[in-house]
């Protein structure tokens, strides 16, 4: 499959930066080693200050386009402590809703995906329609006067883009998605995942959503880690690693990684005419969609990961196995199957299992604090970012106070 016009002008400055650092044996370097406390990967009231300030304030990629295409569909989930309903309307708009009936409570939609016209609460039959507006009380006569109009239900910031679908959630928080994803916006938009298939979704349990989340930014580990999985046998085990930052900031918070993770010969592209640097192979990269979600995809298909927490020592990790179109022989499906098969084997037994293990050492007294090398820049700047998001956080909460007490 061929690189788009924008992917092969991406290729052409990543490739280029990967074949300087193999002719210098360099890669990629922070200007030095980064140290993070072992403390903040433990503690409760840091975790949960970091859930607060970066998945309460952030726009989450909870969704994809091709989850709820048609009018009607809906996706229920839970993040944090928020029970959230999307839906497609009637008006082709996907909106979302605290997932929670405004009677007393009860979970309004239960399935985790469906397709309805209107939501009707299990508990007393209040129905809801797709924007939200409490359409029915039942036997209302009976019930007592109230204003239907105030009861309808909590939406939550919504936003579809180039095949992803965001939800902020804090009722009443502003999503600039232009803003806050800066130029991976282009490098999603660049795969067309709008029309795209979703092959199959699981779910894996992992440890501290840091411990998991490092193992993404780095190929680092690829050599030794998945020497039987993901690396190319008899591969350099000196990778490179060439980042790219997108957002806001100097440090993204958004990233893409590329180099020689998976063993390719860098230097063999010096043979080959960069005008024909046009092809899926020639550019592997693993992008990070900052808080939360890893796209490891190239044209042909891949993966896109939403890494959830739910406690200071584990998260769960949805991963998503999509397609530019579902199987059409069986061939194609034996090597769709292969693929999902080994990104799961990867990542459970291998990633996560060494994760667990961190996550039961860690009260152990061994380390004081996490170490992350100069080559290691992907996971300094994640960490720099939530280091970025909780210290705002703080700022915004001595503001308000100050403001109280005045
Ligand atoms: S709690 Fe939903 S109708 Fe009563």
């Amino acid at each position: 499959m061929t690189l788009s016009p924008y992917q092969h002008a991406q290729a052409i400055t990543m490739i280029d930066r990967a074949i300087a650092h193999a002719e210098n044996g360099t890669t990629d370097w922070a200007p030095s080693v980064y140290r993070v406390p072992v403390e903040d990967y433990l503690s409760e009231s840091r975790w949960r200050e970091e859930m607060d300030a970066t998945f309460m304030r952030l726009p989450l990629l909870l969704a994809f386009t091709c989850e709820m295409r048609k009018p009607g569909d809906y996706k229920t989930m839970k993040v944090l402590d928020v029970p959230i309903l999307i839906v497609r309307g009637r008006d082709e708009r996907v909106r979302a809703f605290i997932n929670v009936c405004s009677h007393r409570g009860a979970t309004l939609a239960g399935h985790s995906h469906g397709a309805c016209a209107r939501f009707v609460c299990p508990y007393h039959a209040w129905t809801f329609n797709d924007r939200g507006v409490l359409m029915g009380v039942a036997d209302p006569a009976k019930f007592g006067d109230i204003d239907t109009a105030e009861r309808n239900l909590k939406e939550l910031p919504c936003e579809e883009r180039a095949g992803m679908i965001f939800v902020g959630l804090t009722p009443g928080m502003t999503i600039d998605l232009d803003t806050y994803l800066g130029g991976m916006l282009a490098e999603v938009e660049s795969f067309g995942l709008e029309s795209w298939h979703m092959y199959h979704q699981n779910s894996l349990e992992s440890a501290n959503w840091k411990v998991t989340h490092d193992g993404y930014l780095e190929t680092y580990h690829i050599p030794f880690l998945h020497a039987k999985t993901l690396s190319t046998p008899g591969a350099n085990p000196s990778v490179i690693m060439v980042y790219e930052a997108f957002g806001e900031h100097a440090f993204g918070p958004h990233q893409r990684m590329s180099g020689s993770g998976r063993g390719g010969d860098v230097l063999a592209m010096r043979d080959i005419p960069k005008s024909e640097w046009t092809r899926d192979e020639h550019f592997h990269a693993v992008r990070t969609i900052f808080p939360n979600v890893s796209i490891a995809m190239s044209n042909t298909g891949g993966m896109i990961s939403q890494l959830f927490p739910i406690a200071p020592d584990r998260c769960i990790t949805i991963q998503n196995h999509l397609y530019p179109r579902p199987p059409e022989t069986d061939r194609e499906r034996e090597d769709y199957d292969g693929r999902v098969d080994l990104l799961i084997r990867a990542v459970r037994d291998e990633d996560y299992k060494t994760g667990l293990a961190i996550q039961s050492g860690l009260k152990s007294g061994a380390n004081r604090d996490f170490l992350f090398g100069r080559n290691e820049v992907g996971p300094q700047r994640w960490h720099a970012s939530v280091d970025h998001y909780v210290e705002e956080a703080r700022q915004g909460q001595a503001h308000a106070h100050r403001l109280a007490a005045e």
